[in-house]
């Protein structure tokens, strides 16, 4: 079973396709991850000429290994980096076979993104679209970032959500939208649990839908 997890900063997909994953016994891949390691190789060039091929060269060399200095990579400017290099086709395209191999390994998967419904896994068995209003994906955000020691600056994190949000909206080689045969669910108003017992409810009725027939 594949199950693609979509939605705009902090509202709560990577927390929710973690905990999908752990119920229903899937790897899960939090996609973000890959462009934020881009956007951390190109820290400090982000004015310079080559940004762009240094983007690309970073994308196409990228494996696991990269991934796992979380400190670094989860935090706000890492993110606006991310969304710096995610407009780029090139890096999308070099990101598109190491998530798309990810989704297809026996046995399913789950991936949270921007646009796993829409373009890495268009054929996914269940596809949510996770929702929340700004000021709640700010201070879910800023609690996330407190609890690791950070001090955090709640002006600053709001702006920089919205710098990414917008940078993310007009992504001409994005698919940034909820698929059409997407679940939308707002966690705005719902803790982690409530979130994901309605997560969990979607995915087993639409399961059951298919294995009807
Ligand atoms: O966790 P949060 O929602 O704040 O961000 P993320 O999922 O780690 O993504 C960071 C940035 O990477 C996003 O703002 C997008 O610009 C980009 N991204 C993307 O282009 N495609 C994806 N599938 C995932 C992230």
């Amino acid at each position: 079973m594949i199950i693609a997890v979509d939605g705009p900063a902090a509202s709560g997909k990577g927390t929710l396709a973690a905990g999908l994953a752990r119920h229903y016994r899937l790897p899960h891949l939090d996609t973000g991850l890959l462009y934020r390691a881009v956007g951390r190789a190109i820290a400090g060039r982000e004015d310079s000429a080559d940004f762009e091929a240094a983007a690309i060269a970073a994308a196409r060399a990228l494996d696991a290994a990269h991934l796992t200095d979380l400190a670094v990579l989860t935090s706000a400017e890492t993110g606006v980096l991310a969304s710096k290099v995610a407009v780029i086709a090139e890096v999308r395209a070099a990101l598109f076979a190491f998530q798309r191999e990810f989704a297809l390994q026996p046995g399913g998967a789950v991936l949270d993104g921007r646009d796993i419904g829409t373009k890495i896994c268009p054929d996914a068995d269940v596809k949510l679209f996770i929702q929340a209003d700004s000021k709640a994906r700010m201070e879910r955000r800023a609690k996330q970032l407190e609890e690791r020691g950070l001090i955090v600056d709640r002006y600053v994190l709001y702006h920089q959500i919205e710098e990414r949000d917008s940078r993310d909206m007009l992504n001409p080689h994005g698919g940034f939208y909820k698929a059409a045969d997407a679940h939308l669910l707002d966690t705005t108003l719902l803790g982690i649990e409530a979130a994901l017992r309605a997560a969990i409810e979607i995915v087993d009725r639409d399961m059951a839908l298919k294995a009807g027939g």
